[in-house]
């Protein structure tokens, strides 16, 4: 069977960013396995621009009802939310930026967390309609934050799996990057085994 990834990058410094280096790890040990397919979409040069009332009420409008205008701005949620469902596993590689996510990774969760497409309300909460998917997580950051308060990226960013219905998360973490070279080549080391482990299990 065919287990098909959605690489989402998201580093704003190309080719020296180590957000995508993880990124291009995991590309290299899923071509030594069978059976694994890839999509790669970069969210910096996607250019998603935030969210604005007129695309928000493009979705509320119904579909045969839209303007051209409107079906132009639905089709930018629509088409992301189609192609996550047609992928098994989201790899989203992530930089911290400002403790936080990057804005163009933001934009895209903007689009993808739906009420009535990915999610619904219930009166027992929200309810995830993205069934059967898990994520993988590979996080670049300057400092080190795993498994402290000061961490507000991962929660975050399980949040948002999860408020869609991925609760199946695995993360990499290649933190300490700005603490010296030993470190942050051991940091690196540590986080490509780590991949390479996971691109096994997948
Ligand atoms: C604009 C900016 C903000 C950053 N903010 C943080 C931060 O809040 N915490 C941290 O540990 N590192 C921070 N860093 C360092 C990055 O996390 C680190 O350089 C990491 O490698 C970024 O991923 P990338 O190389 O894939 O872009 C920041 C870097 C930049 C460029």
């Amino acid at each position: 069977m065919t287990t098909r990834a959605l690489i989402l990058t998201s580093s704003i410094l190309g080719e020296h960013g180590q957000s995508n280096a993880l990124a291009e790890h995991f590309r290299h040990e899923a071509a030594a396995r069978d059976g694994l397919t890839l999509t790669v979409r970069d969210l910096v040069a996607e250019e998603l621009p935030h969210l604005t009332q007129p695309e928000l009420a493009s979705w509320q409008a119904p579909a045969d009802e839209r303007s051209d205008e409107q079906r132009a701005l639905a089709a930018r949620s629509d088409d992301l939310i189609r192609e996550l469902k047609e992928h098994d596993v989201v790899v989203l590689a992530v930089p911290m930026y400002n403790l936080g996510v990057p804005s163009q990774l933001k934009a895209w969760f903007d689009r993808v967390l739906r009420a009535g497409e990915t999610f619904r309300y219930t009166e027992n909460g929200p309810e995830g309609l993205v069934e059967g998917k898990r994520a993988v997580i590979l996080t670049a950051r300057g400092g080190q934050y795993a498994g402290t308060a000061m961490d507000s990226q991962t929660p975050h960013l399980k949040g948002m799996l999860g408020l869609i219905g991925i609760t199946e998360v695995d993360v990499v973490f290649a933190e300490g990057l700005a603490m010296g070279e030993a470190h942050r080549e051991a940091a690196l080391t540590e986080a490509k085994q780590a991949i390479a482990g996971l691109v096994e299990r997948l």
